[in-house]
């Protein structure tokens, strides 16, 4: 086939422009959801997300089935700040739009251990990329168990972060 320059020109022309508008700034940014939900998969293993909100995870070298990943723990972390307990990530992100998930992330402050810091430096990217993981892990599990203020004793396991001796002192604080 014979192709003169000036209808290869035409062609390149009209390709470059559909190239052009394929990349428009909407696009650029919303990654394609299978390489969010991988990078998002990616961040949580090296973000340590599993190491609390999943049971298990830390005892079994990371070897918890994907499937039970997220799900909250119910190893409390008994410290000053009373008992907290990694809520179940696959039920909370179910509840929350992508903008709402975003503005949590730069805002909430929580108890420890949980870094919060961490998830305000996490770049949008990354927060919608975690977003899409945990919403394609879909909803699962039970809710944790709730908060309990310092001095009520937890009932189950729990890591305490207490002095030894101080935990009077706590529950003198709490009433
Ligand atoms: C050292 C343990 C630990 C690590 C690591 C950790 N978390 Fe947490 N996370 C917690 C605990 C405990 C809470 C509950 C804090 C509270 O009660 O205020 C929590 C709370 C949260 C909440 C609030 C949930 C709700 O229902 O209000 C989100 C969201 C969250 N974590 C996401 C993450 C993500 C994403 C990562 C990984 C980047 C992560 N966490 C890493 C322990 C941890």
């Amino acid at each position: 086939m014979i192709v003169n320059s000036r209808s290869f020109m035409a062609c390149f022309g009209a390709c470059a422009c559909a190239l052009l508008l394929a990349s428009l700034p909407a696009r650029a940014k919303v990654p394609p959801l299978a390489a969010s939900v991988a990078h998002g998969r990616y961040l949580a293993i090296i973000g340590g997300c599993n190491d609390c909100h999943t049971a298990g995870y830390a005892e079994s070298g990371g070897r918890t089935p994907e499937k039970k990943w997220l799900e909250g723990s119910a190893v409390g972390w008994l410290g000053p700040w009373g008992t907290t307990y990694p809520p179940n990530l696959r039920l909370f992100m179910q509840a929350k739009s992508l903008s709402q998930w975003i503005e949590f992330a730069r805002t909430a402050r929580l108890r420890p251990p949980m870094p919060y810091w961490s998830l305000r430096t996490m770049t949008v990217h990354d927060l919608a990329a975690l977003y899409a993981f945990i919403r394609f892990l879909g909803p699962d599990g039970k809710p944790a168990p709730a908060y309990l203020p310092p001095g009520e004793s937890p009932p189950g396991t729990y890591v305490s972060r207490v002095k030894a001796g101080a935990t009077r002192v706590a529950r003198a604080h709490s009433k």
